[in-house]
């Protein structure tokens, strides 16, 4: 069923955007704004996609933009689909599930989550380059469907290393530039790598749970994008994931945590963070150029 059913969400995507798209990026909490760097998009509400359910958290605009940034084209999520919302997690994924129907390779996930270490600070930005799935549920839960992806999909590398290092080397420019520009002292580390928790929420976590989630080898917690990532990877997407540190977590500073603050927090970096994007996607478009040429000689 599910199949059926991102098949015609796919179908009509397809409609309105025939062309090839090259690079689902799915916006996090407060971090919406990127939409806006796309040329002459299409944008699509999620509630004119067939079974696309209805996103209801605040900061989440709820619509498909889709077109160029540069060389690329583009399929923005704005605004995802949150367990904690009460979704099924199948449907939680259907975008996922489309835009793997839709061809497209490359997936950049992100993200507002809590650091749950006290060298993390509010407004950093930290590489993904593995998971903890603590949600209590896996997308893939139920029968398999083979057009997607094999029953027991490997999770030993979710995050692609490639992607990973365009990332890093991408993030490093920046920094090297910001500290040319002299904004800051010395060349500061923009993107650190860590481990994501997911949680299930929308409850914050209390401070123990923090201690815990430390100690278990958690880097930041947050309540999204491990769905869409094993999702991503049962159907053989690559995957890059960055999380905008909004908070620290739960017990850290003492202090109470609410969603305006995270919010604040994706407004505070969007600048760094949407400058790290448009490089990356650069890159991007760089490599498939690459790539193409290559196999047109191989041809
Ligand atoms: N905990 C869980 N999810 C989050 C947090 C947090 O502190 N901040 C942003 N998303």
């Amino acid at each position: 069923m599910q199949y059926e059913r991102a098949a015609e969400a796919a179908e009509f995507i397809k409609e309105r955007y025939p062309q090839k798209i090259d690079v689902a990026l799915v916006l996090g909490s407060g971090l919406g704004g990127f939409a806006e760097s796309v040329e002459d998009p299409v944008v699509i509400p999620y509630d004119e996609i067939p079974h696309f359910p209805e996103s209801t958290v605040e900061g989440h605009a709820g619509q498909l933009v889709i077109g160029k940034i540069g060389e690329v084209s583009v399929a923005i999520q704005q605004g995802r689909f949150h367990y904690y919302e009460g979704y099924d997690i199948a449907d939680v994924v259907l975008p996922m599930r489309v835009f793997g129907l839709l061809g497209i390779e490359t997936v950049i996930l992100t993200n507002a989550a809590g650091s749950v270490l006290t060298t993390f600070k509010r407004g950093r930005l930290m590489l993904i380059r593995d998971h903890i799935n603590l949600m209590g549920v896996s997308p893939l839960r139920g029968q398999n469907d083979e057009r997607f992806g094999p029953r027991f999909p490997d999770m030993t590398h979710v995050y692609d290393i490639r992607l990973q290092e365009i990332a890093k080397e991408e993030a490093a420019a920046i920094a090297e530039k910001r500290y040319k520009k002299g904004k800051t002292k010395k060349v500061k580390t923009l993107l650190r790598r860590g481990v994501y928790c997911a949680l299930s929420g929308p409850n914050y976590e209390t401070p123990s749970e923090i201690r815990m989630y430390r100690q278990l080898g958690a880097t930041a917690v947050g309540m999204s994008t491990v769905p869409e990532a094993i999702t991503a990877r049962h159907q053989g997407m690559r995957v890059l994931g960055i999380s905008c540190i909004s908070n620290l977590a739960a017990g850290i500073t003492g202090e109470e945590i609410d969603h305006s603050e995270v919010m604040e927090a994706g407004d505070k970096v969007a600048k760094v963070f949407q400058k790290l994007l448009h490089r990356i996607l650069k890159r991007l478009g760089e490599e498939g150029r690459a790539e193409d040429a290559s196999t047109a000689r191989a041809g």
